[in-house]
């Protein structure tokens, strides 16, 4: 049989055609706009990803037997805010993960309501790109097209809506909401009542290997597929990730350099962080994990590369970087404010160090490290927290570069462990939806059968001291600038 893994990513939408096997048999990548209309804010229209995966699905099995198609499921950029009225159409275009316009009603849910109560109710705090925060935005910005939201959905499961006509969500994405009881798993009554809003208005829950449904008669004809396609609910991007990197079970770490970057640790058990830096979310699996994000990661690579120094040539100028953990030039990575571990979305992106002889290749580099530095700063909240890890998977576009993994295993002092394909969450919906129709009896027995690492990247001594010197003067930065940034932003 063949299985479907749609990553709706913030840039494009992948998909991936598996057979039962774990044999990844086509890729296909479809890109869609993404604009910032103002400073600060983030949207993409709805529409746009359903007609690039109606494209991309019809590409990706073109030529392949589609009677053998039998499921179909999703990993997909998390937190975004879709609202539908009551003819099903969208009401506003999706606010995204990466928006920061709801500050002030990230401060009502922190100060006001306080962290501690948040806690209580989601095992999590506001953050400006979780969904409660951009709910109560539009309720007080536009208030003519919150009275007309029927159903409230997070961009995976608009897909799903479409595909299937089921309103669905997984617990995993749903645990980026702020609006669900992680431990319990079910939607807080005390979130629903600060937001206004009721649970008519939101979706069915599911673990995400649970088949929601099946392609709608008209779509099936549209795609050339059979109507008998199983549609399985899917997981947030990084619990799908972590999926397509076998990363399940207890205590187990994949990094994920996408857009974002994030740190993702599997647990068995339902865990919180005193101090909620990290995110305490349930996994895929159907267990929890914890999990660092950073807001811009190959991004900032790609800002880098594509905006500034006007090149798409990322490897020949990663080429001419070849002396370690001794640069002089940091790079904070904030370009659009940061969520782990600061929380705090007036940061913004900064080269320091700089001198008459620093070089291109020293700016290059100091924008690699700076990402993964970031990264060490949600790694060393986990470690606070008594949680050993001493290894780690690696996905995401980043993950390409042999550079980028070697700055991983030496500023992070862990193993990097290369899989087979770093196409995460596309192969983590692939497995799902592999699960969900019956080939594996769960998850992990899945995980088990398709992921294998090929490579192991392992820190060397010397590297590691050089880059704990480094780490302890990037650590410096963001403290001592953060009051500028306040200034910066008045
Ligand atoms: C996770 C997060 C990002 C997006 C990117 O909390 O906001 O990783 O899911 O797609």
């Amino acid at each position: 049989m063949l299985y479907i893994g749609v990553d709706l990513g913030t840039s494009a939408v992948k998909l991936l055609l598996m057979d039962e096997k774990g044999n990844i048999k086509n890729i296909v990548s479809k890109e869609y706009p993404l604009s910032f209309p103002k400073s600060g804010w983030s949207e993409q229209n709805p529409e746009d990803w359903y007609e690039k995966s109606v494209e991309g699905i019809k590409e990706l099995v073109d030529g392949f037997e589609k009677e053998q198609v039998a499921g179909i499921s999703f990993g997909g950029q998390m937190h975004g805010l879709v609202t539908l009225d009551e003819k099903d159409q969208v009401i506003r275009p999706a606010i995204l993960w990466n928006d920061s316009r709801s500050t002030k009603e990230t401060d009502y849910f922190n100060e006001v309501i306080g962290k501690e109560t948040l806690s209580k109710y989601t095992a999590n705090i506001a953050f400006t790109g979780f969904t409660a925060p951009k709910i109560l935005w539009m309720k007080e910005n536009e208030p003519e097209k919150f009275a007309k939201i029927k159903k409230i959905m997070l961009p995976k499961d608009y897909l799903a809506y479409r595909l299937s006509g089921a309103f669905c969500s997984d617990y995993s994405d749903a645990s980026g909401m702020l609006l669900l009881d992680v431990e319990h798993k079910c939607w807080s009554k005390e979130m629903m009542e600060l937001c206004g809003i009721t649970e008519e208005q939101l979706p069915t829950l599911y673990e995400s290997y649970d088949v929601v449904g099946t392609l709608k008669e008209e779509v099936a004809k549209e795609l050339g597929l059979p109507a008998t396609v199983k549609v399985i609910a899917g997981a947030g991007d990084n619990a799908a990730a972590a999926i397509g990197t076998g990363t399940v079970g207890e205590g187990n770490c994949n990094i994920s350099l996408g857009t974002s970057g994030t740190i993702f640790i599997s647990s068995k058990q339902f865990k919180v962080d005193p101090h909620n830096a990290l995110h305490s979310f349930a996994h895929a699996d159907g267990h929890y994990h914890l999990m660092g994000c950073m807001l811009s990661a190959a991004s900032c690579n790609k800002w880098w590369m594509e905006e500034i120094l006007k090149t798409t040539d990322f490897d020949k100028e990663q080429e001419e970087i070849v002396t370690l953990g001794e640069n002089q030039v940091f790079y904070l990575p904030y370009l659009m404010g940061e969520r782990s571990p600061h929380n705090d979305p007036k940061a913004r992106a900064t080269f320091i160090g700089m001198t008459m002889d620093t070089t291109r290749e020293e700016m290059t580099q100091a924008v690699l490290e700076g990402v993964i530095f970031a990264l060490r700063d949600s790694l060393e909240v986990a470690r606070s927290l008594g949680i050993k890890i001493d290894r780690t998977k690696i996905c995401g576009g980043g993950a390409k570069s042999l550079l980028w993994k070697k700055m991983v295993a030496n500023i992070l002092n862990l193993k990097v462990e290369v899989i087979e394909s770093e196409q995460g969450p596309a192969l983590g919906g692939a497995i799902l939806a592999a699960v969900g129709c019956g080939e594996y009896e769960d998850v992990e027995s899945a995980v088990r059968q398709f992921v294998t690492v090929v490579e192991t990247i392992e820190p060397e001594q010397e590297l590691v001291e050089k880059y704990e010197e480094c780490y302890q003067k990037f650590k410096q930065i963001y403290p001592a600038l953060k009051p500028v940034f306040q200034v910066l932003s008045e």
